[in-house]
Formats: C-alpha cells, structure tokens, sequence
C-alpha cells in the first residue's frame, strides 16, 4: 500500500524538508489561496489587495484585510497536521527543514522552531526603511502604524505579488531540497514559483518527493507517491508505529 511505502521510506530518511501551502491550515478554518473570498472582502481578488500598488493606493483597506485576516489565523487552532510537523522536525534533529508557503503563523504554533516563511508571516509588520519587526495590531481603527524606531509607515511581513521572497529563506529551501532524501509536499497546488519548483531539485539528486494533497497539482505525475488525502489524516499516518 502507498502510505505504507512511504511511511518506510520516511523513517529510514536522515535529510527530511517540508513544503507546506494553504491546504495544510485548512482544516483549521482558514481558507486557501485560491478559495473564493467571502463576506466584505468577496468583491476583491487576492491579487488585487496582495501587492505594493494596492497598499501605496488605499493602505487603509489593505491594512483592513490583513487585520481581519490577522484576527482569524489568532483564533484559529493548529490541526494534527501541523503537530505531526512539528513532532517530525523533533524526531529528524538538524536532517529537517520545514519549509512554508504560509502566511498563518500555525506551523511555530504547533511548536516548528524554524520554519522558512518563504512568503513571509501576517501576524507580523515590518518597517520597509529599518527592517523593525513587530506583532501585527489587528484591532481597530484599521490605519497602518508608523515605525516606533524611525517613523516610517509600517506594512504587513509578507510577499506580495511583485516582490522578491526572502533571500535567507529562499537558500535555505532550495539548499534543503537539493540534498533531502524525502521531500513532503503537503496542500499546495504548486502553481506560484519558486516554491513550485523546489521538489523537483529533490528528484533531480535521487531523493523521493511524497506529495499529499486529495486533488491532482502538476506535481502529481512526477511525485513518487502521491497521497490523495488530508494533510491532518495523512500526515499523522505517516508518523504512526515509528518514533
Ligand atoms: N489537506 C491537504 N491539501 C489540501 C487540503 C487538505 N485538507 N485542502 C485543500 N488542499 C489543497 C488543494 O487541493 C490545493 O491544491 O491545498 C491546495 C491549496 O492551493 P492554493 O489555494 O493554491 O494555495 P497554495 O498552493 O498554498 O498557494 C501558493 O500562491 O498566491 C500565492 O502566496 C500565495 O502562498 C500562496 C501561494
């Protein structure tokens, strides 16, 4: 049986790198990328609030989004998908890298100690003049804060469409997939580069890409098992009989 398969060939792995994407979280209520957006925000495409121009032209509706999606990822509770993650990163040691298309915050939640956001994390702002990080207010009134270290107008921590991904991160991943024996490829429908792109280094240098996901993706056919289940039904599976 496939998840059998797997489940050995993931136990006997020493170099371990996951790449999650929406499908992961949404078993935690929180919907995926390419979900339809509902209630206020389904007049807007993602794409249309997600990006540098929206927030020059109407920062306060941007910023609007981004707290009330702020406020969902906060009450919003990690699912045994995420756990099994983390406990995976504690059983492999430093042979494990989880690598995040996220945005949610729920993968540290469920206790990940280093998960490479590749598109960044909404819980948090950032200063784009001095770098400072801190928690993202999602309360009202829904105006973006000046820096408290140089003043200048704060934006939420993440990627949008247009914009580099975080260099750190992005070596991280692509060093991590060029040496893994196994790659997990959990809820992502592997269509945005570069991220897309990554499990294919892993079978490039003979490792085995484990794809979990109940809906084909263009990984699919390439996969070497492709598991059509739920992140938070597989990934649990795959971890049993084994610590
Ligand atoms: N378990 C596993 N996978 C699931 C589940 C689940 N319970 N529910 C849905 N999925 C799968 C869907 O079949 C789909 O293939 O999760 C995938 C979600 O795909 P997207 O909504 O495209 O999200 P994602 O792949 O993370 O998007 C990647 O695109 O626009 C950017 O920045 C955005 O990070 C996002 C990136």
């Amino acid at each position: 049986m496939m998840l059998e398969r797997a489940r050995q060939r993931l136990r006997s792995a020493q170099r371990v790198v996951v790449m999650t994407g929406a499908g992961i979280s949404a078993e935690s209520g929180i919907p995926t990328f390419r979900a339809a957006q509902t209630g206020h925000w389904a007049r807007f495409r993602p794409e249309d609030l997600a990006s540098p121009d929206a927030y020059r032209r109407d920062p306060e509706t941007v910023w609007a989004w981004y707290a009330g999606r702020c406020r969902g990822v906060q009450a919003a509770q990690p699912n045994p998908g995420h756990l099994a993650m983390a406990e995976l990163e504690r059983r492999q040691g430093k042979g494990f890298l989880l690598v995040t298309q996220n945005v949610d915050g729920l993968h540290q939640r469920a206790g990940s100690r280093r998960p490479a956001e590749l598109h960044g994390n909404l819980t948090r702002a950032r200063c784009e003049s001095c770098g400072l990080k801190q928690p993202l207010n999602a309360q009202e009134p829904f105006t973006p804060p000046s820096c408290p270290h140089c003043g200048t107008v704060m934006r939420p921590d993440v990627v949008w469409f247009g914009e580099r991904l975080p260099p750190l991160a992005l070596a991280q991943a692509e060093a991590a997939f060029s040496s893994a024996h196994i790659a997990l490829v959990i809820g992502t429908s592997s269509l945005v580069e570069p991220a897309a792109s990554l499990a294919l280094l892993t079978l490039d240098t003979g490792g085995t890409v484990i794809e979990i996901n109940p809906e084909p993706t263009p990984l699919t056919p390439l996969a070497t098992f492709s598991l059509p289940m739920s992140a938070s039904r597989a990934l649990p599976a795959l971890l049993e009989g084994w610590s």
